[in-house]
């Protein structure tokens, strides 16, 4: 098992619709170690960064505005399998497909509204996580719990 860092922005409407506890509580529970938590307005360029890779598809354009429309919270979280083990949490990217208990399956009705973006990969993770932190804002600290959780 690889202990490693992935990434995860809640997305906006996620402060107004005061779910942020619920959905971090899941995260904690899990296991997952927050390491950089963020409150955040993102810029239509740090979006762009972000999405890159879906430039040009449709849903591209309405997807920038969506996500500059309002806070998001970006982190950085830790644990064995750290990637895989938070898209399971999340569940499908389409909130129609994703299983009830997932973030999305209870949280969300839409794929434009899908609550919370997560790494598809250790490799996006890098990426992603050196586009939202320094690396002075990642915390690594001990933890003397994680015995019971890993
Ligand atoms: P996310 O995990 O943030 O990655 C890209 C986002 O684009 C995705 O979640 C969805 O919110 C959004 N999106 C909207 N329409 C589509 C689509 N048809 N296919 C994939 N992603 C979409």
């Amino acid at each position: 098992m690889a202990f490693e860092k992935t990434f995860a922005m809640l997305k906006p409407g996620i402060l107004q619709r005061r779910i942020v506890g619920d959905v971090i509580r899941r995260l904690e529970h899990k296991g997952l170690r927050i390491q950089a938590l963020k409150l955040m307005n993102i810029t239509p360029e740090l979006a762009a960064q972000h999405y890159a890779e879906h430039k040009g598809k449709p849903f591209y354009d309405p997807l920038i505005e969506y996500m500059t429309s309002g806070p998001v919270i970006a982190m950085v979280l830790a644990g064995e399998h750290a990637t895989h083990q938070l898209r399971k949490i999340c569940g499908a990217t389409n909130p129609d497909e994703a299983a009830p208990g997932t973030i999305r399956g209870d949280y969300s009705e839409k794929m434009n509204r899908n609550v919370i973006h997560a790494s598809d990969s250790p490799e996006s993770a890098a990426r992603e996580i050196a586009l939202f932190f320094k690396p002075e804002e990642i915390i690594e600290y001990e933890d003397e719990h994680a015995k019971w959780i890993v």
